[in-house]
């Protein structure tokens, strides 16, 4: 496969070719993913969930997220890297949302950044983008909002704010962002979306009529079993397999089968 980069994604675009992406938040799980042949890996802020074992995504902190991302980096090879700018690295102003998007290309070697929210940030994909650091937007269900939010909800479902969602993604765009992220909206909403810019959009909850699909690795591995989100889809049963293996390891231990001659030197 080639070397990914934001041009070639607003190529697939052009070319109604459909883009993959999905997140990874070390060496092994990013060397999978980049093998596999996705177009990016994402280092999401779900690591606060799905690896550090958190109830939501707001206590992973910028130098955890720059730690997990050295380490994605080493595993890739030709998909685009993002890395997903964490609850509070941006929010509190323009400086500080530089220098931490910064961070992520600078020690983590990342591509690009992904930022949360839609017409409160225009200034900061503005500045980021001005300062040639790739932008990604991440619109509709926005985890790091979920205490205003209520919980993990589909949102634009009333005129209203679908067509604030609609106002939203042209207004990134506008503001220099690659790539938008939907996640939890209808599938009609999604399409509209899609339909009114011309970076692509990246689904997750989103429907089929979007320019590309994004899950959450350990879903779609089925390492994550403390839920799974209706959008989501298990390709795989890895912790299943790995309690199974584990099992069978003790097993073999206390019944003196491991080690073997195999394993064993003379
Ligand atoms: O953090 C993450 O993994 C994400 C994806 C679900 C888009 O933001």
């Amino acid at each position: 496969m080639k070397k990914i980069n934001v041009q070639t994604l607003l190529k697939k675009k052009s070319e109604r070719q459909k883009i993959t992406m999905l997140t990874a938040y070390d060496y092994p799980f990013a060397r999978m993913v980049d093998e596999a042949g996705i177009d990016i890996v994402l280092v999401g802020d779900s690591l606060a969930m799905v690896v550090q074992g958190h109830e939501n995504t707001l206590p992973v902190t910028m130098d955890e997220m720059v730690y997990h991302t050295k380490m994605a980096k080493r595993g890739v090879t030709d998909a685009l890297l993002v890395g997903d700018m964490p609850f509070m690295s941006y929010q509190a102003g323009l400086s500080d949302a530089l220098k931490n998007a910064g961070r992520f290309l600078k020690e983590g070697g990342a591509e690009a950044v992904k930022i949360e929210g839609g017409l409160e940030v225009l200034p900061v994909v503005q500045a980021l983008s001005s300062a040639e650091i790739p932008v990604m937007s991440h619109i509709g269900l926005t985890p790091q909002a979920i205490h205003r939010m209520g919980g993990f909800k589909v949102q634009g479902r009333t005129e209203e704010t679908a067509n604030r969602l609609i106002e939203e993604a042209k207004g990134l765009e506008d503001a220099g962002a690659f790539a938008i992220v939907l996640e939890a909206v209808p599938v009609d909403l999604a399409k509209r979306i899609t339909e009114s810019v011309s970076v692509p959009t990246l689904g997750i909850g989103a429907g089929p009529y979007v320019d590309g699909q994004v899950l959450v690795l350990y879903d779609l591995l089925g390492i994550f079993e403390r839920f799974l989100p209706k959008f989501a889809k298990r390709y795989a049963h890895m912790k299943e397999d790995g309690i199974q293996a584990i099992r069978q390891f003790r097993d073999e231990v206390e019944k003196g089968i491991f080690p073997g001659a195999d394993q064993s030197f003379k």
